[in-house]
């Protein structure tokens, strides 16, 4: 049986939490049957692990937010190690410039123990990277294991080619089917088969026909249909490698 995954949401944040089972219900109407759920800080976790009890196929991930680098203290970051083994993967961690550049170093700082707690325990790991390209990728080069994925991928076509090269994953939001996201189309139509992963990270970045609304999990599949469109293929193919590329990254220990 094949069905597609969500490998990127936040549905633990209190929007979703009234009408969690209905979302998941949706979901499966929409041949969504496979979610990874990022956790940001302890209160996630416990919660989504709390969901996991009900709803086994909810992956969790989870790594401390590089805006919330601020308030992360040694202890939080015991409490991830100690917890990491019950994850699919460490994060999303990595660097964000866009608000606020001015704490660089403490950013910097937490992404690097985090990549360090990921390769300890031989966990791969998810990461965000606004306006940091560069730092981001010297990070990466430097400190992370083999499995790394490029989540919301929005950067140049020039980045993913050195992403590419390092072995690296892309994974791919909502914004492909925005029309004027040029860069991102065409990434997507050229990004090896199997290096590709697809996402909502809902609540954001709705993707079209829904553009403008909330995002939940379940229009996970109107990404993956649109890149089928893009890459001229069947979208159950490309459910299918999806599928595979998700199991060999989350699921296979090396
Ligand atoms: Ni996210």
């Amino acid at each position: 049986m094949s069905y597609w995954i969500d490998s990127h949401c936040h549905i633990n944040e209190e929007r979703y939490k009234k009408d969690f089972d209905n979302f998941l219900s949706i979901a499966k109407q929409n041949n969504v049957l496979r979610n990874n759920v990022i956790c940001l800080n302890k209160e996630e976790y416990l919660y989504t692990l709390q969901k996991q009890q009900q709803y086994p196929f909810l992956d969790i991930s989870f790594g401390y937010f590089p805006e919330d680098a601020d308030h992360v203290t040694d202890e939080d970051l015991q409490y991830l190690e100690s917890v990491v083994d019950s994850l699919v993967a460490v994060g999303e961690i990595g660097l964000d410039y866009h608000w606020d550049d001015t704490k660089k170093d403490v950013q910097k700082q937490l992404f690097i123990k985090q990549l360090e707690i990921a390769k300890r325990h031989n966990k791969p790991v998810i990461i965000h990277s606004r306006d940091a390209a560069k730092d981001t990728y010297d990070i990466l080069k430097e400190y992370a294991g083999d499995k790394v994925l490029m989540h919301c991928f929005s950067e140049s076509n020039e980045m993913m080619k050195q992403y590419l090269k390092l072995g690296y994953y892309i994974s791919f939001s909502g914004v492909v089917t925005f029309n004027n996201a040029t860069e991102p189309k065409k990434n997507a139509k050229e990004v090896p088969l199997d290096k590709m992963m697809i996402e909502t990270d809902c609540p954001y970045l709705t993707p079209v026909p829904f553009r403008g609304q909330m995002n939940q999990t379940a229009y996970v599949r109107y990404v993956g249909e649109h890149i089928a469109q893009l890459k001229d293929m069947d979208p159950q193919q490309l459910m299918e490698q999806l599928m595979e590329n998700y199991r060999r990254f989350f699921d296979e220990k090396d």
